[in-house]
């Protein structure tokens, strides 16, 4: 069956049943997890949403420039709403506001309260999970510039085949378009290693709350106080990797399945990706979007990159 639970169900199967147990951190995401990733971005060691913001409030009139007049603007991943609304207010006579997100209660309540402050804005949330190919309904005026909004580096938690495909679906889906897309940099190992290993542990809950999920949607039987959070900076990979850590040997029940844990073995469930300008700029490329103009902070530590996106039609 097609249904969120059956994805989270066979995918934890198959991680539990491999050797190098390994799931996608979408499922972090349920309401539990959705409000500790909102604590995440508050945490004084969490540079990238604070950095992203103060970029977004000093050129959101030069971006909303590149978007053009009457654009229709597609969120990504859209949370609590709150980067957009520094483009929206920027933006010449935007038409349409379509925010997407795997969780539809966060979104639809988020997307009332904007609908609230822009009277004059079509906004249509859509339920959908990015990660996968994404289609879009028919514009919402057939003369509209489409444009992608994709912030808080969520394009990092890709793996580089997902980002080939993510860049792929922008060609297809936004002819004549472009996207704007939040990147976090490479910078100091230690900056990035405090900000996944804070000193109140909310990150630390972030990542076990996984197990909770399971325990309660999928009736698993993990315990949970037996798994330590574990989260470095794997340099020649560019990327953060969390894991949750077993404590001891212990076997855990999923569906009728046993599968046991030794001691030290890790359950992998986030890569974090840091990339630089030019690797994100020529991946995309590789895809046929073009780069344009780079946003930055005065420490390079995080980016919003603009990409045309050519018309294959007429191209
Ligand atoms: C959503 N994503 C970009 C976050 C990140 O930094 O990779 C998720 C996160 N994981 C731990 N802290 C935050």
């Amino acid at each position: 069956m097609n249904n969120p639970v059956n994805h989270f169900e066979n995918d934890l199967l198959a991680a539990l049943s491999s050797e190098n147990k390994h799931i996608s951190p979408k499922y972090f995401y349920d309401a539990n997890g959705s409000a500790l990733f909102d604590q995440i971005c508050d945490l004084p060691e969490y540079y990238p949403t604070k950095t992203e913001l103060s970029i977004l409030s000093h050129h959101s009139g030069a971006m909303a420039q590149h978007m053009g007049p009457h654009a229709e603007l597609i969120e990504l991943g859209a949370g609590a709403l709150t980067k957009v609304r520094l483009l929206l207010r920027q933006l010449d006579s935007p038409t349409s506001f379509l925010p997407m997100d795997i969780s539809g209660d966060h979104l639809t309540a988020a997307a009332r309260d904007l609908q609230r402050e822009f009277p004059q804005l079509a906004v249509s949330p859509i339920v959908a999970d990015y990660t996968h190919d994404w289609s879009l309904p028919l514009p919402h005026k057939a003369t509209q510039r489409r444009i992608a909004f994709f912030p808080g580096s969520t394009i990092g938690n890709f793996l580089p085949t997902e980002v080939d495909s993510f860049f792929a679906n922008c060609a297809k889906h936004l002819p004549a378009g472009g996207l704007l897309l939040g990147v976090d940099l490479l910078k100091p190992p230690q900056i990035i290693h405090q900000a996944y290993n804070d000193a109140q542990g909310i990150t630390a809950a972030f990542n076990s709350n996984l197990l909770t999920r399971a325990n309660r949607e999928l009736n698993a039987n993990f315990d949970v106080s037996q798994f330590a959070h574990w989260a470095f900076y794997n340099a020649p990979q560019h990327r953060v990797e969390m894991h949750l850590v077993s404590l001891k040997k212990q076997e855990v029940v999923l569906k009728n399945q046993s599968f046991v844990f030794e001691e030290g073995e890790t359950l992998h469930t986030e890569n974090s990706y840091k990339y630089s300008i030019d690797k994100i700029q020529d991946i995309a490329e590789k895809q046929g979007l073009k780069s344009g103009p780079v946003w930055t902070d005065p420490n390079r530590w995080f980016g919003l990159l603009w990409f045309d996106i050519p018309d294959f039609e007429t191209a």
